[in-house]
C-alpha cells in the first residue's frame, strides 16, 4: 500500500478534508465505531474492508496543529452499483452537518465511478440516519428480515436506494 493518501479532496470551506483510510488509521476508526454503535465492527472487520479494496474514506476536521478524524464511510462498488457499507460521525461531532457532507461526498464519489445506483441498509430504529437518507432522496427498495443483531433477537434492515 502506498505511504501517501491515494486521493484527497477539500470540499467547501477548509474545515473538512476527505482522505482514504490507511492501516494506521484503523484503531481510530474502530474507537469511533465503538462510541457510536451498540454492535460495532471490529478492527479486523475494518482491516478486511481495506484489504477488499473498498473505497474507505476518512473525514478529518482540519486543525492548526493536527487534523482530527471525525468520521468515515465505506463504499463497495460492483459493476455500476455502489453499496454504502458503513457511515459514521464521531459522537461529539454529530448533529452539526458533518454526516450530510460526508454522504454528499460519497454520492459524488459513486457518481465519479459511474455508478447508476447507491444502496444501503439502515435499522428501522435509526430515525436520525433515515431522516438524512430521505432528505437526500433515498427511497425504500426492500426489507431484509432479521439482518442486524439486537438487544433481543434480531432487527430487520430497510434496504434503501438512490438513483445517481
Ligand atoms: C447518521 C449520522 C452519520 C448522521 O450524521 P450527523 O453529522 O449526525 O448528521 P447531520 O448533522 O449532518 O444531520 C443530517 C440530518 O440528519 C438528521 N438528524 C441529525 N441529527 C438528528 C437528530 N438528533 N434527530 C433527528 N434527526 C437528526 C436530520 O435530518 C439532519 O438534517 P437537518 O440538519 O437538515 O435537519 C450520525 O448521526 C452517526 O454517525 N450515527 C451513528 C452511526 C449511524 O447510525 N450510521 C448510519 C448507519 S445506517
Amino acid at each position: 500500500m502506498s505511504a501517501l493518501p491515494q486521493s484527497a479532496a477539500r470540499p467547501g470551506p477548509l474545515e473538512l478534508a476527505f482522505r482514504r483510510i490507511r492501516d494506521a488509521d484503523l484503531e481510530a476508526v474502530a474507537a469511533i465505531e465503538r462510541r457510536v454503535y451498540a454492535f460495532p465492527w471490529t478492527v479486523g472487520n475494518f482491516r478486511d474492508a481495506l484489504l477488499s479494496g473498498y473505497r474507505f474514506w476518512g473525514c478529518w476536521r482540519v486543525g492548526v496543529d493536527r487534523d482530527e478524524l471525525i468520521g468515515y464511510a465505506i463504499l463497495m462498488l460492483a459493476v455500476d452499483e455502489a453499496h454504502l457499507l458503513n457511515i459514521a460521525v464521531d459522537a461529539h461531532c454529530q448533529g452539526r452537518g458533518f454526516g450530510r457532507r460526508m454522504l454528499k461526498f460519497i454520492i459524488d464519489d459513486a457518481r465519479a465511478k459511474e455508478c447508476a445506483m447507491l444502496f444501503l441498509e439502515v435499522r428501522p430504529s435509526n430515525t436520525v440516519a433515515q431522516a438524512l437518507y430521505a432528505d437526500v432522496g433515498f427511497t425504500q427498495h426492500g426489507l431484509r428480515k432479521a439482518y442486524y443483531p439486537a438487544r433481543q433477537g434480531r432487527e430487520d434492515a430497510l434496504f434503501l436506494g438512490l438513483e445517481l
